[in-house]
């Protein structure tokens, strides 16, 4: 596949860039290793880029009186409960009436939750993995043998793997409903797929090629993510028919959610051949590990020509506020 050329030829044409970047989530120095790299690549494009950390500097910004202000944000926070992940950033920057990457409220909020992305997906026949929603003090047991073991338990709103355990017997549950109560929110025991994980980013219109992740460990954890040198990615995961249903699972599953611009969508394969929808990610990783710049280099994309047409993708949306 090849995408669209690029909109944008001129640097000028996206005036000032704020690149929003670490903020106060658990996931700061992903962001951060993140926002450096988006910096680089526009400031080496010509973009008058400037780093921006977290919200409350942003919002000084926009708002106050002095110094130049910014035309969009490029937003690469990770996180959720107003870390710039979940809707909260959305919902000001367009009542500011300023563009910005990515996602907009609702794709970004429902994202970020991830018993409500499935049950937008149960509601529409996406394939998803069944589960129970779980609030302290429920039956975990009851739950886990509604659906039959094994199961994996997660708390609904984070990332990077946190609080998540695999449960094969009803001696891993007391523990696992433990590790995943310590986050905030409900939490969702789910069925375990035994099988392949993959992920497809998603730019602008288009699933990029999938990319099959196949850890050393047992799964993709948060060691396999982040520590790990030997999780090994294959790109493109799969071909022909197969690769095709991916990129339009990877399209349903990111536009059911309002999901728009750019992100990635994680899946897993069962070993009859079925695919199943996990999460969405609305502001993907862009480290030298990551997935989505893996995935735009197999397109022959390189890493500043894909922020590039990531920050397109603030070109897009109408704000409401900017009339
Ligand atoms: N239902 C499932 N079956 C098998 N593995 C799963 C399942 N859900 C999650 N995983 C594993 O846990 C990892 C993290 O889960 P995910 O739902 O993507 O949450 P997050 O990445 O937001 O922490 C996945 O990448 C996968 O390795
Ligand atoms: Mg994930």
């Amino acid at each position: 596949m090849t995408l669209s050329p690029a909109r944008i030829r001129d640097p000028r044409d996206f005036g000032r860039v704020a690149v929003l970047m670490g903020g106060t989530s658990s996931e700061r120095e992903v962001s951060l290793d993140s926002g450096r790299n988006v910096l680089e690549a526009l400031v080496g494009r010509g973009v008058d880029a400037v780093a921006v950390d977290g919200i409350p500097a942003l919002v000084a910004a926009l708002t106050g009186s002095v110094g130049r202000r910014f035309e969009r944000v490029f937003n690469i926070l990770h996180g959720n409960r107003g870390g710039g992940e979940d809707g909260v950033l959305q919902g000001l920057l367009e009542a500011l009436g300023v563009p910005y990457t990515g996602s907009g409220v609702l794709g970004s909020a429902l994202s970020m939750d991830k018993i409500r992305s499935k049950q937008v997906w149960q509601s529409l026949g996406l394939p998803t993995p069944g589960y129970v929603s779980l609030e302290r003090g429920d039956d975990v047991v009851a739950a886990a043998h509604e659906l039959g073991l094994p199961v994996i338990v997660k708390p609904a709103c984070e990332g990077s793997s946190v609080g998540i355990s695999r449960c094969f017997r009803d001696a891993d549950l007391a523990a696992a409903v433990e590790l995943a109560a310590r986050y905030e929110g409900p939490m969702l025991v789910e069925k375990l797929i035994e099988g392949d994980e993959y992920t497809v980013a998603v730019l602008g219109t288009d699933a990029l090629p999938s990319i099959r992740i196949v850890p050393a460990g047992e799964y993709y954890d948060y060691h396999a993510k982040y520590v790990a040198e030997d999780t090994q990615y294959l790109c493109p995961g799969a071909t022909g028919l197969v690769e095709q249903e991916f990129g339009s699972l990877a399209l349903a599953a990111f536009l059911a959610v309002d999901c728009s611009g750019w992100g990635r969508v994680d899946f897993m394969r069962d070993r009859a051949g079925r695919s199943w929808l996990l999460e969405v990610n609305t502001a993907p990783g862009m480290t030298s590990h990551s997935l989505v710049p893996k995935a735009a280099r197999n397109l022959g994309i390189e890493f500043d020509e894909l922020v590039w047409r990531v920050l397109e993708t603030s070109l897009a949306r109408p704000t409401p506020g900017a009339a």
